[in-house]
């Protein structure tokens, strides 16, 4: 902790008219001083600074404060940070009441390894500009790939030499230690029967060190410049160290941290190549996730700045896939998400090198494609997207996409766009967004909720397995509703009532019946029934004529009294089934007679077992319902096991399913 008296000299030192005239150009405007407004993004100044209060305050979005809370808005740093820094600036020397020697130890411990990696930094720079292998291998190479020397300079780019103790050699002659730059990531650790020999981590590779928010090193990646040799990687990278956590580093983040303030906007590309070219270009708000999907802390480090990235990935597939996979941690932080995919024989970096600044401005403010069209348009190119279960799948990917949005406005709009583009309504789309959430809701409250006795949490996680979502399973399209599985059985009897099919059951004889006695024996042994009124009467209407006499069953209904199941009737007969499931691309590829009641007969179980899969669903959404407010714990339990045998079942058709899908 700082001293009280250190905080007070530093309140007293500072002048706000000096703290932000670092960052801002203030003009004088009576006692006040007036500029443009580092918040946000203005044409004429509304910015205020106060020197005889001390303060700041801008009229355009109201941000205000003294000097330290400007250094903390500015820098988007801690309270703590922004005092040292202004100690820094005043010549104050921070004192700090007593720490606990563990606390003590890991901070010296964090500043003895930035000291080395600072120090491997400036070695890896010096080899690059001073010695000749470095000259004549590394920096050869940055300037064949255009890099000017501003450039190299400003992302302190390096060499490491071939001689294996080089960094060891001279950082130990230096006063570090070997454990430290062990510690760090620089030096590996002894391998055993070489005499403790320890080696440098990076020898014989350009160094690219990785700077945090503040501009210290954390850590390096090495490319190797042995293009051709496939037993050498490509990247060497520092592992994970005491200050280096890959997933909450992004490459480029302090080059490039006012340019995304600026321009409220971060580009995110993939590696490091892809941020030195676009700045060499011109273009400054670009950061790397470095080849790895985004994590929430990486996105947590970009939102400090703005809450609008463009993704812009390589034009082909691998890039566009690595660009949808980085949406989904975005969309869930908040953030404003375009995506721009670049022509397909380019990445970043060869784009940066072969256009000129104005070209690609002007290419990404016209390629770019908020997350949601680009996915759906790239879905509606696809030659057979109309194709009822594909769509489906799309939609329920969408619509997992969708529920990640914190937002309900944001979400509301892109709802609404989503269902125009793909011709879904606007409710069927929001209520399987819904249904997601309410999933997600009860999963996360069953992974949270860990009660007071081990034994019951062991028994809750006992009862409902993780549904593997390793392969997607064929699923109950997400806008088909029970009221269209029904009616596509409705078809069925009407239709195709009366065909003779096989049965075969387990140690049963095979029996001949018609499909109508197969369905109402099927439904009869869950005790399913129609729900949808309407359905409901029909089937119960057809049931009692089958009954009376099964080879008049449509005269029958033909002469029925009621309009309605007149009506039924005849928009039955003439529709195309509602739901045709895998029967058309069976069809075509098989064509004889005795075939096709195989066929009618697996695309009626079809049809039965989406029935069933809808009604389990729905149970067991109540259940889960039911479960978000239950209190009592025996009660949660009852409807966990509830649910666990509801997803057995689930399991167990969706598997038959999928048999007769392929
Ligand atoms: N990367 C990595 N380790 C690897 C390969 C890649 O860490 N073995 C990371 C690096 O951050 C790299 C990024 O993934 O910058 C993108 O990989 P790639 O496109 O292969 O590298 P470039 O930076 O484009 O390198 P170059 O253009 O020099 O081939
Ligand atoms: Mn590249």
């Amino acid at each position: 902790m700082i001293k009280r008296e250190t905080i007070d000299a530093i309140v007293s030192a500072c002048r706000i008219e000096e703290v932000v005239g670092d960052f801002v150009h203030l003009t004088k405007r009576g006692v006040n001083l007036i500029g443009l407004c580092p918040f946000h993004d203005e044409k004429t100044p509304s910015f205020n600074v106060s020197p005889a209060r001390g303060i700041y305050k801008c009229f355009g979005c109201g941000e205000a404060g003294n000097a330290i809370r400007f250094v903390m808005q500015y820098e988007k740093c801690t309270y703590v940070e922004a005092l040292r820094y202004l100690a820094k600036k005043y010549g104050i020397t921070v004192e700090e009441t007593e720490r606990t020697p563990e606390a003590i130890r890991q901070m010296n411990e964090r500043e003895a390894l930035m000291a080395v990696s600072e120090f491997a930094a400036s070695f890896f720079s010096d080899n690059l500009w001073k010695s000749t292998e470095g000259r004549n291998i590394g920096l050869s190479y940055f300037h064949e790939r255009g890099f000017t020397d501003e450039t190299i300079m400003k992302f302190r780019l390096g060499y490491s030499l071939s001689n294996r103790t080089a960094l060891l050699d001279k950082a130990v002659n230096e006063g570090y230690t070997a454990d430290n730059l062990e510690k760090a990531g620089l030096v590996l650790p002894p391998r055993q029967g070489e005499d403790d020999r320890r080696s440098d981590r990076f020898y014989e590779r350009v160094m690219f060190p990785i700077q945090n928010f503040s501009g210290r090193v954390i850590a390096f990646g090495g490319r190797t410049l042995r293009s051709g040799d496939k037993k050498i990687a490509k990247y060497v990278n520092s592992p994970e160290t005491e200050i280096y956590h890959k997933s909450d580093t992004l490459y480029g983040i302090f080059q490039a941290r006012n340019a995304i303030r600026k321009a409220d906007k971060c580009l995110l590309v993939e590696g490091y190549a892809d941020v030195i070219s676009m700045h060499q270009a011109g273009i400054e708000n670009v950061v790397a996730s470095s080849g790895t999907s985004l994590t929430a802390n990486q996105v947590r480090l970009i939102r400090k700045l703005t809450n609008n990235v463009t993704v812009v990935y390589d034009g082909d597939a691998a890039g566009i896939h690595a660009a949808e996979r980085a949406v989904g941690m975005m969309l869930k932080e908040g953030l404003d998400i375009r995506i721009v995919t670049l022509p397909p024989e380019d990445d970043p970096d060869s784009f940066a090198r072969s256009h000129s600044l104005q070209e690609i401005e002007e290419y990404i403010a016209n390629g770019e494609r908020d997350f949601l069209k680009f996915r759906i348009d790239r879905f509606l190119q696809q030659p057979d997207h109309d194709d009822p279960l594909k769509k489906a799948a799309f939609i329920r990917a969408v619509a997992e996409d969708l529920a990640l949005i914190p937002d309900s406005i944001t979400l509301s709009v892109f709802v609404r766009q989503s269902s125009e583009m793909l011709e879904v309504s606007e409710d069927v789309l929001l209520s399987a967004v819904n249904k997601i959430r309410v999933r997600r809701y009860v999963e996360e409250k069953q992974r949270q909720s860990a009660p007071a006795e081990q034994e019951a949490a062991e028994a809750a996680e006992a009862l409902v397995p993780e549904p593997s979502r390793e392969k997607p399973v064929p699923d109950t399209p997400a806008f088909l509703t029970i009221a269209d599985v029904e009616r596509a059985l409705l078809f069925r009897l009407v239709n195709y009532g009366d065909r003779m099919l096989v049965l075969e059951q387990e140690g049963e004889e095979p029996r001949i019946m018609r499909l109508d006695e197969m369905v109402f024996n099927d439904l009869e042994q869950d005790q399913l029934e129609l729900e949808t009124p309407l359905y409901h009467k029909f089937y119960n209407m057809y049931k009692e004529a089958f009954l009376r006499q099964p080879e008049t069953v449509l005269q029958q209904l033909q002469y029925s009294q009621d309009e309605e199941v007149l009506q039924l009737y005849t928009a039955l007969q003439d529709v195309k089934p509602a739901y045709s499931s895998g029967w058309k691309q069976r069809k075509s590829i098989i064509h004889t007679i005795d075939d096709q009641d195989e066929l009618l007969r697996e695309d009626l179980l079809d049809v039965l077992h989406n029935l069933r899969l809808m009604h389990l669903r729905k149970m067991k959404e109540e259940c889960e319902l039911a479960l978000k407010t239950e209190q009592e714990e025996e009660e949660m339990l009852i409807l966990l096991s509830k649910i666990r045998q509801i997803n057995e079942y689930i399991t167990i058709i969706e598997k038959k399913l999928g048999v007769t899908y392929r």
